[in-house]
C-alpha cells in the first residue's frame, strides 16, 4: 500500500472517527489493514483449525520477520518474535552472560522495562550503573560512565517520559571503544521515525507492536545482531532444529531466529504487526516527515499559548510533554471531551501519529493551555 497523503491511512483507523487520538505512545487503535490481517487468521482457525495453523507456519514465520526486518534494515534471520519489550529485554540480560564486577549503564529517564531485568543480575554481583540525568544532558552523562568494565549500555531510542530522541550513534561509538554491546528500546520510535539497526551499529533491539506500529498487545519483537546470544538463556520444545519431530531424548540447539521463541506465540497478533510494518516501511519518509512536522506544531503552538515544553525540540520524535501541574486532572478533563492523551513524567504527553491534523493538534493544545490557567 502506497499512501500519497496520510489522509487516505486516517480512513483505516475507526477511532479517528470518534476521538481526538493522540496516544499512540501509550497504546494505538488497530488500523483496518492490520486488524483485517489478524482477524483473517483467526476465521481460518476457526474454520481450519491446526490446517490452517501449518499452513501459516509452513514458512517457519519467514514473511513475519521479513517485513519486521525490512522495517529496521535487519535480516529476517535476526528477528525474533516476543511477546512484548520486557521479555526481549530479559533475553538479552540474561542471554549475555555478564560476570560479577562488569557493569551494565542504564539511566534515570528509562521506563522501568529497561531497568528492571538487569537488578536481578545485581544479585550475582554485576553492576546496574543507573545514571542520574535529564533530556538534556542526556548523551554526555551516559558516555561518562561507560568504562573497560561496561558489557552493555540499555538505552531507549525516544524517551517516553520527555519524548528525547536519543543520538545513538553518540553512544555507541564510545561503547564500542570500551568493547561494550549496546540494546536499544525501539518501541518509542518504530514505526514513528526511520530505525536502521547496520547505520546505528546496535547490538540488540526490542519493541512491542501495540504503540507507533499500531498492531495488537501481544505482538513484538528482538533483534539480535548475527553471532551474539548464541546459545538463548531459555529452552523450549522449539528451540532445537527437528522441533516438529517432538522427541524430547533428541536436542540439537536451534540456529536461527527460533532459539528464542521457546514455545507458541501469538501468530494472529504478529500477522497484524507484519501487516503494520510491511504499510509502515512502505511510506517511511512520509510517515517520519508527517510525525515530525506535527510534533514540530505541537512544540510551536505549546510556546504560543505559553505552556512549558520538557521535550528538546531539536531532538524530537513523535512525542511532546508538556509541564503541567495537576496532570492527571487535566488529561481526565481532556478524555470527557474526547481528546486522548497521557499524564507522563512532568506533566502532559501528546503523541501524534503520522494520519493526526494539525487541527486536532491545535484543538487539543487550546484546551490544555484553557485548563492550565484554572488547574496552576
Ligand atoms: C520505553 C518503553 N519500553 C517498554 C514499554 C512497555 O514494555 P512492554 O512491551 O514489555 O509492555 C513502554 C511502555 O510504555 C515504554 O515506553
Amino acid at each position: 500500500m502506497r499512501l500519497r497523503d496520510p489522509k487516505e491511512f486516517r480512513e483505516l483507523v475507526p477511532a479517528t472517527k470518534r476521538y481526538i487520538y493522540l496516544n499512540h505512545a501509550a497504546i494505538s487503535p488497530t488500523p483496518l489493514p492490520s486488524l483485517f490481517e489478524a482477524y483473517r487468521y483467526l476465521y481460518e482457525i476457526s474454520n481450519e483449525g491446526s490446517i490452517a495453523a501449518n499452513r501459516e507456519e509452513a514458512d517457519e514465520l519467514f514473511q513475519i520477520r521479513k517485513n519486521i526486518g525490512n522495517l529496521i534494515n535487519a535480516d529476517p534471520e535476526e528477528i525474533s518474535l516476543v511477546p512484548n519489550t520486557s521479555y526481549g529485554i530479559n533475553i538479552v540480560a540474561h542471554g549475555l552472560d555478564i560476570k560479577q564486577g562488569e557493569n551494565i549503564v542504564t539511566d534515570s529517564l528509562e521506563f522501568p522495562a529497561v531497568v528492571y531485568p538487569f537488578l536481578k543480575l545485581s544479585k550475582k554481583g554485576v553492576k546496574i550503573n543507573l545514571v542520574k540525568t535529564n533530556p538534556y544532558t542526556f548523551e554526555e552523562d551516559i558516555l561518562t560512565n561507560i568504562d573497560k568494565n561496561t558489557r552493555l549500555v540499555a538505552i531507549s531510542h525516544v524517551s517516553f517520559n520527555s519524548g528525547l530522541r536519543v543520538d545513538v550513534k553518540k553512544i555507541v561509538r564510545e561503547a564500542k571503544e570500551f568493547g561494550a554491546l549496546v540494546l536499544l528500546d525501539i518501541i518509542q520510535s518504530a514505526g514513528a521515525i526511520r530505525i536502521n539497526v547496520r547505520e546505528l551499529d546496535i547490538d540488540f533491539a526490542a519493541a512491542g507492536g501495540y504503540k507507533w506500529l499500531m498492531s495488537p498487545q501481544g505482538s513484538g519483537f528482538l533483534y539480535v545482531k548475527k553471532g551474539l546470544i548464541e546459545d538463548p538463556p531459555f529452552y523450549g520444545w522449539k528451540t532445537t532444529t527437528e522441533y516438529l519431530k517432538f522427541d524430547p531424548t533428541n536436542f540439537n540447539l536451534e540456529k536461527g531466529p527460533r532459539r528464542f521463541e521457546i514455545g507458541t506465540i501469538d501468530i494472529a497478533a504478529n500477522l497484524a504487526l507484519s501487516k503494520s510494518c510491511e504499510i509502515i516501511s512502505n511510506n517511511m519518509d512520509l510517515i517520519e516527515n508527517s510525525v515530525l512536522s506535527l510534533s514540530q506544531y505541537a512544540i510551536k503552538l505549546s510556546k504560543e499559548y505559553n505552556l512549558e515544553v520538557i521535550t528538546p525540540e531539536n531532538k524530537r520524535a513523535g512525542i511532546v510533554v508538556i509541564k503541567l501541574n495537576k496532570a492527571r486532572e487535566v488529561v481526565q478533563q481532556l478524555a470527557n471531551d474526547n481528546i486522548i492523551v497521557s499524564p507522563r513524567g512532568e506533566g502532559i504527553r501528546i503523541s501524534t501519529h503520522f494520519y493526526n491534523t494539525e487541527d486536532e493538534i491545535q484543538k487539543t493544545i487550546e484546551k490544555i493551555a484553557k485548563l492550565a490557567n484554572y488547574s496552576n
